[in-house]
């Protein structure tokens, strides 16, 4: 069967646009293939569906014709992505990684040509250093939410989701939230389908966070329109490991128009989803994204979510680069 290829660094930006985009860099992406959950059914399960992890997050492209040079900020597999595409594209690549991130996210980013440097504290620090690169040198921020890059890109994600449920859209996504831009960037995609007349309906956001760091979930339960920082985060899901997320207003107001949910699982749940994961459907997934999985039996157990509903669960990191967390 012939997959279609998605072109990617869609929009406009001030430094990297071009009206022109002949040398988009593209891999060899597909798309990702929504597949049944769990696929063998020895007890009574809920018809699952999930997003297969993708191969590189199509969002994290930097424009390649004007920029020479991108920084960003990274807990490890955007920073993979950049320097894949920014080698692809000729540019050259610096990403800031706090220094707990996995050992073969850091030795995959030098590989393809990033220079990578560890930031001691946590994503906002490395934030921070992102920024001053950017200024001092002119450099691309391809950080989260500096640039609109990333998050409409992974409003694809939705694109692709309605497409291979005949555009219908599901009842409920649920997704791990670090910084919120698969979160934003899906809910955008989806109200630009409802109101183009696409899907009918919209999906019910469940956004999942660690309890060691689950500052959307506090704020959405206690009804704010701002996300305070989470003081001493701390939790085996790295890319959920996010003190303040900069775009954390617009998370809460994703969540409240699809009238979302928002709910905290522990380390111990999110290891315990990893494995099971792994041993029954044979997907490897990271913390991060096993937090999503292991949302569902408490969906299922508060009686949130019904049998029948059609929920996707995105996977949305591969668990080959965490190995050493399994
Ligand atoms: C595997 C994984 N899942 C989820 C997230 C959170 O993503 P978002 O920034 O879209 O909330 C991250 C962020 O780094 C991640 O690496």
């Amino acid at each position: 069967m012939e997959v279609p290829h998605v072109s990617t660094g869609k929009g406009r930006n001030n430094s990297c646009n071009s009206r022109r985009r002949r040398h988009t860099p593209q891999t060899n992406q597909i798309i990702s293939a929504l597949a049944k959950y769990p696929s063998e059914r020895r007890d009574p399960e809920p018809n699952w569906n999930l997003q297969g992890p993708r191969r590189l997050p199509r969002s994290h492209t930097p424009h390649p014709t004007k920029c020479q040079k991108a920084g960003l900020a990274s807990e490890g597999n955007a920073g993979c992505s950049f320097a894949l595409y920014s080698q692809m594209a000729g540019i050259r690549c610096k990403v800031y990684i706090p220094n707990d991130a996995n050992v073969a996210k850091v030795e995959l980013s030098r590989k393809l040509g990033a220079r990578v440097t560890k930031v001691q504290g946590t994503i906002s620090d490395a934030g921070r250093k992102a920024a001053r690169y950017a200024e001092t040198t002119g450099a691309y921020n391809a950080s989260t939410f500096v640039t609109p890059f990333r998050h409409d890109g992974k409003g694809t994600m939705a694109l692709e989701i309605c497409e291979q449920l005949g555009w219908e859209s599901p009842d409920y996504i649920v997704y791990p939230v670090g910084g919120g831009v698969g979160l934003i960037g899906m809910w955008k995609m989806f109200k630009i389908l409802q109101r183009l007349g696409w899907v009918r309906n919209v999906p019910r956001i469940v956004a999942v966070q660690p309890k060691g760091c689950a500052p959307v979930v506090d704020a959405y339960d206690k009804g704010g329109t701002e996300v305070a920082e989470w003081k001493a985060p701390k939790t085996i899901a790295k890319g959920l490991k996010i003190p303040k997320p900069l775009a954390g207003s617009w998370i809460l107001r994703c969540l409240r128009e699809s009238r979302g949910i928002a709910l905290k699982v522990s380390d111990v749940e999110i290891h315990k989803a990893m494995l099971n994961v792994a041993k029954r459907d044979g997907l490897l997934v990271e913390p991060s994204s096993a937090a999503a999985f292991a949302a569902i039996p408490v969906l299922l157990e508060t009686g949130t979510i019904d049998r029948k509903d059609i929920v996707v669960v995105i996977a949305t990191g591969s668990g080959l680069k965490t190995l050493e967390q399994f």
